[in-house]
């Protein structure tokens, strides 16, 4: 072999690096790295940078989607991280969810942007890979994708929006939308004053300011292992945001020649301390369709009866909307996700890895100072108990799910007259009808809006309180689906209604009028109808509807949709 040729190999004694990995195949290997070169030399790299590893960096930057619109200056960042270490850092693009710009609902595209992650991680060369979300279902896509992949990878996430003032109050997205809608509904303000909230509730880039999805699964993928200490908190705007990403460039780096896998990071112990952080930060109900899907992608199984014993003996800690009264960037000034660790130290796996080589136990020496207004010592919690709670009974064989920290304790021992809207056009044209027969002291249940519905699974499992009881000023009333709720939402609702009904589950059994019992102390959502009244109910209903999907990612959601206690991943992904 020529002295030319044998420059144009990978070193003998390691395994191909950068654009040396993954070749096409033309059946002639020397070929394949000619031709590549020649293609990435049309980018100008200098020879110096052709000859480097390659960290990657997916990002999901996209112009419907407003929470990740400083990507380009957070890329800029990681780029100067990975180049400072001695890697070629080649950014691309891949599927973004925007949360409010996708019909029907982000979640029905979850999936396909964790196809798009594990495949385009895995098929382009790169040696290890940052990967770039934030907004609500890309940090968990991005997940499933990396760990479906299985190269190393480290997130870094957009970071929380700033809060902004109207007449002198702080606002910020999305709590305080449902709150002023709420307002606005019961004709407490006016179309103008919706009108100047409208434009101060997001008021910067970032993710939603408060402990929402977007929030939650930052916090997750922090206590995972899988992002840099405390970097979950950092507001997007916060110069600390820009040095976060430098350093995730050179932990990127440092990960190629010490690979850390995501299967050596998402381990049954780190997803354990994820669901008690979760408990303990009143977090997202969405976190545990997440958690449960990122989990599965490496054969671990969330179980619910396990998030109600790890719910009983983990308070929460963070006084956070719309829990509490604060909002992220307040938990950053706090101390970040650090503090919250700390303060259930004794309750996580502190031997867990983490993708920054070193241990949990070892991210905690360096917590020195907490702001206890907002996260309170393991002493003096906001709640005495976790905040999500699962529950079972034969209206929900498979699962409920409740955020009990963001409900009125006073719904929580109920028995209630069932009134049931049979979809969501169905609930649009009826909730605010004054012909409604609905009292405050009534259960709303909503069906047709689980996984398998047409619906997708949306996040309208925040049913409205009906017009006219809004105007008499009922803020709260017990409320149950198979749909999710966003993470910035409150009120006494049931989720998550497993298997839903669409698919056959007896929340399709429901008629208006029928008993049903809540019982938060006993875990138990109960339809009060005889077993054989339900039987006699089931032979009733009509065949489904011939499917409306006929051919492609439709089809496929259709086809491969499993429930939420299977996080509402795809079969054929597991
Ligand atoms: Fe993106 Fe809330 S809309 S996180």
């Amino acid at each position: 072999m020529s002295d030319q040729k044998k420059d144009k190999e990978p070193k003998a004694d390691s395994a191909p690096v950068g654009f040396a990995r993954g070749l096409t195949n033309y059946g002639d290997r020397e070929f394949s790295v000619y031709l590549r070169r020649t293609f990435a030399s049309s980018m100008g790299y200098s020879r110096e940078m052709l000859d480097r590893p390659i960290v990657g960096i997916a990002h999901s930057a996209s112009g419907f989607n407003n929470c990740h619109r400083h990507f380009p200056e957070m890329i800029d960042a990681v780029k100067r991280g990975v180049l400072a270490a001695g890697g070629l850092p080649i950014e691309f693009p891949t599927i973004s969810l925007g949360e409010t710009f996708l019909a029907p609902t982000s979640l029905k595209f979850r999936n396909l942007m964790s196809m798009d992650v594990e495949e385009m991680t895995r098929a382009q060369p790169m040696d290890s890979v940052v990967l770039l979300g934030g907004c609500d279902k890309t940090v968990p896509a991005q997940l499933m994708g990396a760990a479906s992949a299985n190269i190393p990878a480290i997130q870094l996430v957009a970071g929380p929006m700033s809060t902004s003032r109207h007449r002198g109050e702080r606002l910020g997205a999305c709590t305080d939308c449902r709150r002023f809608w709420a307002k606005f509904r019961a004709t407490e303000i006016d179309a103008q004053e919706i009108d100047v909230v409208e434009r101060r509730l997001a008021s910067t880039a970032g993710t939603c300011a408060v402990m929402g999805t977007a929030s939650t699964m930052a916090i997750i993928a922090e206590t995972l292992g899988m992002m840099p200490a405390n970097s979950a908190a950092c507001p997007a705007v916060d110069a600390d945001r820009l040095r976060i990403a430098e350093e995730t460039g050179r932990a990127a780096f440092g990960l190629i020649g010490h690979p850390i896998r995501p299967s050596e990071v998402i381990t049954a112990n780190s997803v354990e301390n994820a669901l008690r952080v979760l408990l303990a930060i009143g977090g997202s109900t969405n976190a545990v369709i997440h958690l449960t899907a990122i989990a599965g992608r490496l054969g671990l199984k969330v179980d619910l009866q396990r998030l109600n014993e790890l719910s009983d003996t983990t308070p929460v800690l963070v006084n956070l909307k719309p829990t509490g009264e604060h909002y992220m960037e307040d938990l950053y000034a706090a101390g970040g996700v650090p503090a919250i660790l700390r303060e259930i130290k004794h309750l996580l796996h502190l031997d867990c890895r983490m993708v920054t080589g070193e241990t949990l136990g070892d991210r905690l020496h360096d917590v020195s100072w907490v702001d206890h207004a907002v996260v309170r010592e393991f002493a003096d919690p906001v709640r005495e108990t976790g905040g999500l709670v699962a529950l079972f009974g034969n209206l929900a064989p498979r699962g409920a799910i409740m955020k009990r920290s963001a409900a009125d304790p006073k719904l929580f021992e109920k028995e209630g007259r069932a009134v049931v809207f049979d979809s969501l056009e169905d609930l649009a044209n009826r909730i605010d009808s004054d012909a409604l027969d609905v009292t405050a002291e009534d259960f709303l249940v909503l069906r047709n809006a689980g996984p398998t519905s047409d619906s997708a699974m949306p996040e309208a499992g925040y049913l409205p309180i009906p017009g006219k009881l809004a105007r008499a000023g009922v803020k709260d009333m017990v409320r149950m689906s198979d749909a999710r709720m966003s993470g910035t939402a409150y009120g006494t609702i049931v989720l998550h209604i497993t298997p839903d009904s669409a698919s056959g589950g007896p929340l399709a059994l429901v008629r208006n009028g029928d008993r049903i019992r809540l019982s938060v102390a006993q875990r138990k959502l109960e339809l009060l109808v005889s077993d054989d009244e339900l039987e006699r109910r089931r032979a009733e209903q009509p065949p489904r509807a011939a499917s409306k999907a006929t051919r492609g990612y439709a089809k496929l959601y259709e086809r491969e949709i499993l429930q939420a206690d299977d996080g509402c991943d795809f079969e054929f992904l597991r």
